[in-house]
C-alpha cells in the first residue's frame, strides 16, 4: 500500500476537508515514548502531540485498559469503585471548592456542557470567547468559534474580545498596565452589548491562550477578565483541554498561572493519553442546581475503562515526576530556543511556558510582517530533519512546539538540532 493509494482511499472516503497536516502526509504505523514511525520504518520525533501525554503506548496505561476491559465495561448507572476512586483522584487536584466532576468523551462535549450548566445557572445566554481560538465541534461551540481557517462565524449571542500579546510590534515599549487597561475597555464593551440583550452566561478562556499563539498577556487582564464577567453575573469556564495536567510545567492546570479559580473547569486531550476521556469539574452548588433539574446521562462517559486509563495517567504522571520535568525541560528548551531566535532578526521571541512553546516568524525585522509561509516551510523543513511540530496563531506564523511530557533529556538535543538545521534552511 503506497502513501498515495492510502491518500486515495482516505480522499474517497473520509473527504478531502479533513485536515490533513503536511505537504506529503506522515503515514504512521506505530508509536512508542515520545517516537512515531512511519510505514517505512522511518522513526519521528513526535514534538507536536499532547494528547500522549505521559508517553506513546505507555505500558502501564495500555495494561490498566486491558485488564478493565477483560474484566468489566459498562456505563454510570451501576455503582463501580473503579469510577468513584478516579473522581476522587482526579477532584484531589483541585481547589477543595471544585469537589465535583461530570465525565464527558471529549473536550467539545465538556464545554458543550459547562455552557449549558452556566446558562442555566444565569438564565443568560450570552457568551464570551477570546479572538482566534477554538474550543469544539458542537453547534454551540461552532457558532463560538474564531479560530479556525474557515468557521461559520459568530452566533447572534456570541462576542469576541482580543487578548493583547506584549511581543507584538505595536507595543513596543508600551506600558503593560496600560496594554491591559485598554484591552479590558474592549471587554467591557462586548459586556455591555450582551447585558443589553442575551445576558452574560459565560466567558471561556483557555489559559495559555494556544490558538491565538501564545500572546504574552498583560499582568491582571485575565484576572480583569473574569472579574467583570462575574460582576455581569456570568461565570468562568477554564479550558484547560490543552494547559492541563503540568503541560505548562510549574501549575498542575494552567489557570493557576493566575489569581483565578474557575467556576467550571473542562479537561480533555490528555486526560486518557489518548483514550477519549474528557470531564467538567465545578462545584458542588453549580451541579446541584443543574443536576437536579437535568437527568444528565452520558453512556461511554466515565466508564470502568476510562476510569481505569485516567486513574493510571495519574499515577504514571506522580510516579515519573513529569509536572517537574515539563517544568526543567522547559526551561532548558527555552533558553536553548532563545539562542536560535536570538541569531536571526526576523525571529520573535520564545513564547508559551512549560513544555508549550513557540517563536514567531515574521517577513521583516521590525517584527511587524507575520509571515505565515515561511513558518510553514520551517515546518516542512523540521519534518525532514526527523521531527514534527506545528504552526499556530492567527496568520500562522508561531511555531508549535509540545511534546509530550515523556520527553527526556537525551531528545532534547535532537529536537534543537532539528529546530536549527531547519531555521538555517529556510532563513539562510
Ligand atoms: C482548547 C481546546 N478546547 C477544546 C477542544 C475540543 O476538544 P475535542 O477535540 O476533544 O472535542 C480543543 C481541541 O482541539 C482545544 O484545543
Amino acid at each position: 500500500m503506497t502513501t498515495d493509494d492510502l491518500l486515495a482511499r482516505r480522499f474517497a472516503t473520509i473527504g478531502r476537508h479533513s485536515p490533513l497536516f503536511y505537504d506529503e502526509p506522515v503515514h504512521l504505523v506505530s508509536a512508542s515514548g515520545v517516537w512515531l514511525t512511519d510505514d517505512r520504518g522511518r522513526r519521528y520525533l513526535d514534538a507536536y502531540n499532547n494528547v500522549p501525554h505521559v508517553g506513546h503506548a505507555h505500558p502501564r496505561v495500555v495494561d490498566a485498559m486491558c485488564r478493565q476491559a477483560a474484566t468489566l465495561n459498562l456505563h454510570t448507572r451501576y455503582l463501580n469503585e473503579r469510577v468513584v476512586e478516579y473522581a476522587e483522584t482526579l477532584l484531589a487536584r483541585f481547589e477543595p471548592q471544585l469537589d465535583r466532576v461530570l465525565f464527558a468523551n471529549s473536550g467539545s462535549e465538556a464545554n458543550e456542557l459547562a455552557f449549558r450548566i452556566a446558562m442555566q445557572h444565569t438564565a443568560s445566554r450570552g457568551i464570551l470567547v477570546t479572538d482566534f481560538s477554538y474550543h469544539g465541534n458542537t453547534s454551540l461551540l461552532a457558532a463560538a468559534t474564531t479560530g479556525l481557517k474557515t468557521h461559520e462565524g459568530l452566533a447572534d449571542n456570541v462576542r469576541a474580545f482580543a487578548v493583547p500579546d506584549l511581543d507584538a510590534a505595536a507595543y513596543a515599549g508600551a506600558d503593560s498596565d496600560r496594554v491591559r487597561d485598554d484591552a479590558l475597555e474592549r471587554v467591557d464593551a462586548a459586556i455591555d452589548e450582551l447585558r443589553e440583550t442575551y445576558g452574560v452566561a459565560a466567558v471561556i478562556l483557555e489559559s495559555i491562550f494556544s490558538t491565538e499563539g501564545l500572546p504574552r498577556v498583560p499582568d491582571g487582564f485575565v484576572e480583569g477578565v473574569a472579574a467583570r464577567v462575574r460582576a455581569a453575573g456570568g461565570l468562568v469556564i477554564g479550558d484547560e483541554v490543552q494547559a492541563g495536567l503540568a503541560r505548562t510545567g510549574r501549575h498542575f492546570w494552567g489557570y493557576q498561572r493566575y489569581d483565578l479559580v474557575p467556576d467550571l473547569v473542562t479537561l480533555g486531550k490528555p486526560l486518557g493519553n489518548g483514550h477519549p476521556l474528557a470531564a467538567v469539574v465545578t462545584t458542588d452548588a453549580l451541579l446541584e442546581e443543574f443536576g437536579s433539574r437535568n437527568e444528565y446521562f452520558n453512556t461511554f462517559a466515565g466508564n470502568p475503562v476510562s476510569a481505569a486509563v485516567g486513574l493510571e495517567v495519574l499515577r504514571v504522571l506522580d510516579d515519573e515526576a513529569l509536572a517537574a520535568r515539563s517544568a526543567r525541560l522547559g526551561d532548558v528548551i527555552r533558553a536553548e530556543l532563545a539562542e536560535v531566535t536570538g541569531a536571526y532578526p526576523t525571529l520573535g521571541p520564545v513564547k508559551g511556558d512549560g513544555l508549550f512553546f513557540g517563536f514567531g516568524v515574521f517577513g521583516d525585522a521590525a517584527h511587524t510582517i507575520p509571515d505565515g509561509a515561511r513558518t510553514k516551510a520551517i515546518v516542512e523543513a523540521v519534518k525532514a530533519e526527523g521531527v514534527l511540530l506545528s504552526r499556530i496563531g492567527p496568520t500562522g506564523s508561531v511555531l508549535k512546539i509540545r511534546p509530550p511530557l515523556a520527553i527526556t533529556d537525551a531528545e532534547v538535543p535532537i529536537l534543537l538540532g532539528a529546530l536549527r538545521a531547519a531555521v538555517a534552511a529556510v532563513l539562510g
